[in-house]
């Protein structure tokens, strides 16, 4: 198997997902620019991977943090963060977990910078293998509502390759699977840079769950044809009101699951939440630059200078979405009421 986020103590190895599904390279990340970098060029992606590496990365990078007092430390440390934060802004994961690590260290009794240091270590692991086990319930509670035969339609990557492992909305459909279902999964490839065809289609393949990839545009006319009992999507971030920002795209497939009666669900750990966002008009929306949708690789493919817009993301209302599938089970409206009522269980909400 493939282990997307590597952790080696004095390095990060992070499986390059600009190479798949040619080549399974792996960059070594020695410091908090190499990995700011990867994120930048989407050589690593997805959010909740997004939050794990960015704690890895500045807890790798604080090592060499000069300052001796303890406000020299958390001085320094905020910069660190903020480095890797203004790298992608709509994905809340990385604020989520940064915050995670701050405050702990903020709540530790130790003045010693060195022990700083190590615990910062510790909380940036603990939120990488914490991952994991979200992404395990996320599918065991997300399976129960898999029928026993199903189509299910998803879009971008959502798999191992988007978190520490084992994947969100992907975890549903690998649990469905694990738990004998027969399932058939619909992977739309995801204009522009393709995370469906060239990510999920080669981790379903790497999983031997069966699959069809579509083009995005082709999702309607699968609906009206073939058919799908569920859209399961990710989400960057969701709004306290339940408006979940994903991949663009899913804000389409949204309206085409609604128009076809077909129930479509939102599957993510709570570190997506963000209690802060009241709305999804709120979320932030990174734009990304015009030759992703002017070139596929180095081969231009719409003519020069043609004027382009291209947001990285888009945001379903919650008015579509018939429930957000998270570790702690399935939230259903009222989003409000019922995220609040979720959050409130485990998680500090943040406040800045
Ligand atoms: O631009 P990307 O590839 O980082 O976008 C990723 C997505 O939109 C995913 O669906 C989302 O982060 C959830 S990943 C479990």
């Amino acid at each position: 198997m493939y282990q997307p986020i590597a952790w080696k103590e004095d390095h990060i190895l992070l499986l390059d997902q600009t190479k798949l599904p040619e080549q399974e390279v792996y960059i070594e990340c020695r410091d908090l620019e190499t990995v700011a970098d990867a994120i930048r060029r989407l050589a690593v992606r997805g959010a909740p991977a997004l939050g794990v590496v960015a704690a890895l990365a500045v807890a790798l990078e604080a090592r060499i943090i000069t300052g001796k007092t303890r406000d020299e430390f958390f001085h320094e440390l905020q910069k660190l963060c903020d480095r890797i934060l203004e790298t992608r802004p709509t994905a809340v994961n990385m604020k989520w977990a940064l915050h995670r690590v701050t405050e702990k260290l903020q709540s530790a009794d130790t003045a010693q910078v060195k022990n700083l240091k190590k615990m910062l270590e510790q909380e940036a692991l603990a939120i990488f293998h914490e991952d994991i086990e979200a992404n395990q319930k996320i599918g065991i509670h997300g399976r129960e509502i898999v029928p026993d035969q199903a189509t299910i339609m998803t879009i971008c990557n959502t798999g191992s390759l988007a978190t520490a492992g084992y994947g969100t909305a992907f975890g549903v459909i690998r649990a469905a699977a694990e738990a004998g279902k027969k399932v058939l999964a619909v992977s739309c490839e995801t204009r522009p840079l393709l995370q469906g065809s060239r990510l999920t289609a080669w981790e379903l393949q790497k999983n031997n769950i069966p699959f069809v990839l579509i083009t995005d545009s082709m999702a309607g006319y699968y609906m009206k044809k073939k058919g799908a009992d569920l859209v399961i999507i990710g989400a960057d971030r969701i709004a306290a009101n339940g408006d979940s920002a994903n991949k663009i795209g899913s804000y389409s497939l949204a309206i085409l699951a609604h128009q076809h009666n077909i129930p479509f669900y939102v599957a993510a750990p709570t570190s997506t939440i963000d209690p802060d966002t009241q709305q999804g008009d709120d979320i932030p929306i990174e734009e990304r630059k015009p030759e992703e949708i002017t070139h596929i690789g180095n081969q231009r493919i719409a003519p020069d200078g043609v004027a382009v817009w291209n947001p990285a993301f888009d945001v379903v209302p919650f008015a579509y979405i018939a429930g957000i599938i998270t570790e702690k089970g399935i939230i259903k409206p009222p989003y409000k009421k019922n995220i609040r009522k979720a959050l409130g269980e485990n998680r500090q909400e943040t406040t800045d």
